[in-house]
């Protein structure tokens, strides 16, 4: 049977690649590339930055080209069927027992769809999977920021940005916030936010203090951030105020 290892590898960072990503790496035969249509040459550069300085042998790529999404359920269902039928056939190129490696941003148990693209091939195509898991954007921002992000028999949710509001009605506590291009953190201007964007790469930006007093200016770096870079990756702890907290 094929292996797949599903090896995360950091938000950004190469230096955070651990040991056991970097041993995963060299134990595959190829290493299979997520062709992504919105994927960013700065993205793309971090993954073969980690590659080369990693892998020790030559190794091989394959490339997995993404199609057409779509919107609505249906489509987006559609689009995944593709996806995983396509690396099926791409993984079915490779000998029986070869081992295939996909790198995964930050840690693949956080909002990333790799596990489950694989789990819908391998009921097309026998799989073993194993997955090897890196260092998220939570736990970066947590260390620049020098904080910790669950406190003393407290709650931690995180969520993405557009079901904020609704976690912090059902579910009062700190909120780890990922995806979050409405800056939905300004409706809360009596929390302290804990904000990194880049983190661990070159252009990283770091703000921290009551939303009230820093929101607008996370709001504008944010946004001239993007515009210059094309593109924008940024996550933040929201913690509500001592006497509600
Ligand atoms: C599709 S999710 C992938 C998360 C990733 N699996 C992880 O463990 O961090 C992408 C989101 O993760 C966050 N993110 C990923 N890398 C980041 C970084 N270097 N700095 C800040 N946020 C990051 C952002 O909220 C971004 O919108």
């Amino acid at each position: 049977m094929r292996t797949v290892l599903v090896v995360g590898v950091g938000a950004g960072d190469p230096e955070q690649v651990t040991l056991a990503a970097v041993a995963a790496l060299n134990r595959a035969d190829a290493i299979v590339v997520v062709d992504r249509r919105e994927e960013l040459a700065d993205l793309a550069a971090v993954r073969d930055t980690i590659c080369r300085r990693c892998i020790t042998g030559p190794y091989r790529e394959l490339h997995l080209p993404d199609t057409e999404r779509g919107h609505g359920g249906a489509e987006v269902r559609a689009w995944r069927h593709r996806r995983a039928t396509a690396l099926g056939e791409l993984l079915a190129g490779l000998d029986e027992d070869a081992v295939a490696a996909i790198l995964v941003w930050g840690d693949p148990a956080f909002y990333d769809g790799t596990v489950a693209m694989l789990e819908a091939t391998a009921a097309l195509l026998p799989l073993a999977l194993e997955i090897v898991p890196g260092i998220s954007s939570p736990q970066v921002l947590a260390a620049r920021h020098r904080i910790t992000l669950t406190r003393v028999g407290r709650t931690l949710t995180i969520t993405p940005g557009r079901r904020l509001a609704e976690v912090l009605t059902t579910t009062p506590g700190d909120v780890v916030v990922m995806l979050d291009p409405a800056c939905a953190f300004l409706a809360f201007p009596d929390h302290d936010i804990f904000w990194g964007a880049y983190l661990g790469m070159p252009d990283e930006l770091l703000v921290a203090g009551r939303v009230a007093e820093v929101g607008a200016r996370i709001r504008d770096a944010r946004a001239a951030a993007r515009a210059r870079k094309g593109w924008m990756f940024d996550t933040y702890l929201l913690r509500p105020p001592a006497a509600t907290g």
